[in-house]
């Protein structure tokens, strides 16, 4: 498997203790720190006070009742009979502060002019973000009929519009699902249709490396699905980024600038009183199996821990200048781009392409340009970014950097060292901050909010944050030793956690609970984890079939049912590969139907369908390997082990025991012909 290799690395690393300079005085023994951190996690009670110690720096409409619920495991609640709205934390509050005219959000677009510079930077206040934001709302109820508890999609680029119509349907209670504009129209339709949004708000196009990708059109695509099963999309709402000329539906499809033309400027909307159990909205990810998993996530608990990880973790002030280089689409964009930043009266930076746009040092241009102090990326990125000398990214200054964090898979310490030179000029806290969409918020790393720090180690997660239990576990419950590894488990709830799986409770149990049963509640992630003698985490990847590619959560069962939708596949099984940039790739063995050929071109077709069935990051790297027949155990199951040691050129030898099933000489068998069918493309 893909993640033995990265687990000597770090193994290598525990020892490594470094301090950054700038930090000499400020640090935390690391078993005064663990003892600290013991303390919070000892009982219900300890965690309660911890949390609640953060809560208490939010304004509620209504205090709470009860801090923590949890008479009904595992469905936790936080907070109980609180009252709050995360457009009220992030707006009408900050106002209330005193930050009226302060930047809330630097949005640069894409495309430069002659001398590299970008075209278009929009700077917008709180006050432009509050004014908007009710406009839309305003808008959305008086001309759409939005309510209270109404889901819509959101299948926007990075523009400043997807942060206002997160806001303005927080402020009316209504909730919404976000599709990574990454993903394809079938991808879209699923998620349209089992949130049941009647509502879609897209946009005409975005930039990308200096090309147009028109989402319109997906979103027709998509539309066209949902109406096959027999769900209705009412009304199309376009924001007009690019200003080509796009497919039209005048009965379903309408300008957001039109929406907007005679909403009065002032107009306000009451923000909803949301209860703290309520939620805020949902977000589909990837599991096991092909069906996304609908995330729910909760109002106040959610509100809590993304508060809190951005005073501990980004330890941010007023004065900072916050950049997450995640797109809003997926988890980290919703918490550190948008609510996170906001809540605490950041200015957050969004930017609309890619990195390497017109050239690699775009990000280093970005970072120069307006000061940033606080970064937070993937290792993926980072990975890229290192094919190319220092200078590139030495020449701008870096010097207004004081965090830098990293998110989304392990960093690899020769990664991390680099990260820490380069951006971090071996002088600021660098960190990998381990969570999931499941988590809502980051759950380990490196707390520089509290004023000191533990040593750092390079590729680690650090210890969990104060109120959190985090162990690893055998394939039993037991414990593992120190060093080991095992499955990450988290053992005690924490406010950010999901609710729920979206109109399947039965399954939320099942996909996080059930694993441990017989030893409690604990919380299963599906990762490979070790705890190291200090107490630190390292989270070693996935353990189950979840790709992350670049940094993007997909399951094989999602690329295997989009794959077999094609006219010519018969059979398909997708494995993880490890890639020294992207972190994984998709590797995928087809069986072709009878009269149809291995081609190029048939791959060429394949990825082309790939492309238009589940999205761009997946087709652009997927490797095609063409076979007969899969391999596959006495009862049917196909064998996965074999099939990803293949992939990562290691000899079949402790494969075999694993795969009690099939007989040896069958799986030296299977083994030999997907090595030759690799090997061929
Ligand atoms: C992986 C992203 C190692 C992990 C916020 C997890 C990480 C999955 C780290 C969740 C990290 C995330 N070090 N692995 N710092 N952060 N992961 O839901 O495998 O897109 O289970 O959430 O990313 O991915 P998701």
């Amino acid at each position: 498997m893909s993640d033995f290799d990265p687990m000597e690395a770090m193994k290598k690393e525990f020892e490594s203790y470094i301090i950054p300079p700038s930090w000499k005085d400020r640090v935390w023994e690391i078993n005064e720190y663990r003892k600290f951190h013991e303390e919070t996690v000892k009982d219900k009670k300890s965690i309660e006070e911890w949390w609640e110690r953060w809560a208490n720096e939010l304004p509620w409409f209504k205090k709470w009742e009860k801090v923590l619920d949890d008479s009904n495991p595992p469905f936790y609640r936080w907070f109980v009979g609180g009252e709050t709205n995360l457009a009220y934390l992030c707006t009408d509050w900050q106002l209330e502060q005193g930050r009226k005219n302060k930047v809330a959000i630097i949005w640069e677009g894409e495309p430069v002019d002659e001398n590299n510079e970008p075209k278009e930077v929009r700077k917008l206040t709180y006050y432009d973000l509050y004014r908007e934001s009710n406009r839309i709302a305003y808008m959305l109820r008086e001309k759409l009929g939005v309510k209270k508890g109404e889901i819509l999609t959101f299948y926007l680029p990075m523009i400043p519009e997807l942060p206002l119509y997160m806001l303005a349907v927080q402020r009316l209670g209504a909730k919404h699902s976000i599709v990574f504009s990454g993903f394809s129209a079938e991808a879209l339709a699923i998620r349209i249709i089992d949130a049941g949004a009647r509502i879609v708000v897209t946009a005409d196009g975005l930039y990308r490396r200096g090309k147009v990708l028109n989402l319109k059109a997906i979103v027709d695509e998509a539309i066209k699905i949902c109406e096959r099963e027999g769900h209705k999309v009412e009304k199309v709402i376009v924001v007009k980024r690019i200003g080509t000329d796009i497919p039209w539906n005048s009965e379903r499809d309408v300008w957001h600038h039109e929406l907007m033309s005679d909403i009065p400027k002032n107009v306000k909307v009451e923000c909803e009183r949301l209860g703290s159990e309520d939620f805020s909205f949902i977000l589909y990810t990837s599991g096991t199996t092909g069906k996304p998993k609908g995330v729910q996530h909760s109002v106040g608990g959610y509100a809590v821990h993304v508060y809190t990880t951005m005073k501990l973790i980004f330890d941010i002030k007023d004065e900072d200048i916050f950049w997450c280089t995640a797109d809003v689409g997926w988890i980290t964009g919703h918490s550190y781009v948008v609510y996170g930043p906001l809540m605490t009266g950041a200015t957050t930076l969004m930017y609309e392409g890619a990195p390497d746009y017109p050239d690699v040092d775009r990000w280093a241009s970005i970072i120069e340009r307006y000061g940033v102090t606080i970064f937070y990326t993937a290792p993926t990125a980072i990975r890229m970014l290192m094919r190319f000398p220092e200078e590139k990214y030495t020449k701008h200054d870096l010097s207004t950097l004081r965090i830098i964090n990293s998110v989304g898979e392990p960093i690899n310490p020769e990664a991390w060292r680099w990260y820490y030179k380069v951006f971090g000029r071996e002088n600021v806290v660098c960190t990998s901050t381990w969570w999931m969409t499941e988590t809502g918020g980051i759950i380990t790393g490196h707390s520089p909010g509290f004023g000191k720090i533990y040593p750092l180690k390079p590729g680690t997660n650090g210890f969990p944050l104060p109120g959190i239990k985090m162990e690893v576990f055998d394939d039993e419950g037991n414990p593992v030793k120190p060093g080991e590894r095992g499955y990450l488990v988290i053992s005690t709830p924490w406010p950010g956690m999901l609710m729920t799986l979206f109109k399947d409770p039965e399954r939320y149990i099942q996909v996080y609970f059930e694993k441990y049963r017989k030893r409690g509640w604990h919380f299963y992630t599906g990762d490979f984890a070790m705890i190291d003698h200090d107490g630190y985490v390292w989270v070693l990847g996935r353990a189950d079939d979840v790709l992350k590619i670049a940094g993007h959560r997909i399951g094989t069962a999602e690329i295997e049912s989009a794959i077999i939708k094609h006219p010519a596949v018969a059979e398909a099984a997708c494995v993880g590969k490890s890639d020294p940039i992207k972190g994984e790739i998709a590797i995928i063995y087809v069986v072709l139907k009878k009269g149809y050929e291995p081609s190029e071109e048939m791959v060429a077709e394949l990825k082309k369908h790939l492309r238009a069935t589940i999205g761009p990051v997946v087709a652009s790297d997927a490797l095609i390997a063409f076979v007969e027949v899969l391999p596959k155990t006495r009862s049917g199951k196909i064998m996965r082990r074999l099939l990803r040691a293949v992939a990562e050129g290691k000899p079949l030898g402790d494969v075999t025991t694993l795969e009690s099933e099939v007989a040896v000489e069958e799986a030296k068998k299977a083994y030999e012909i997907v090595k030759r069918a690799l090997e061929r493309t």
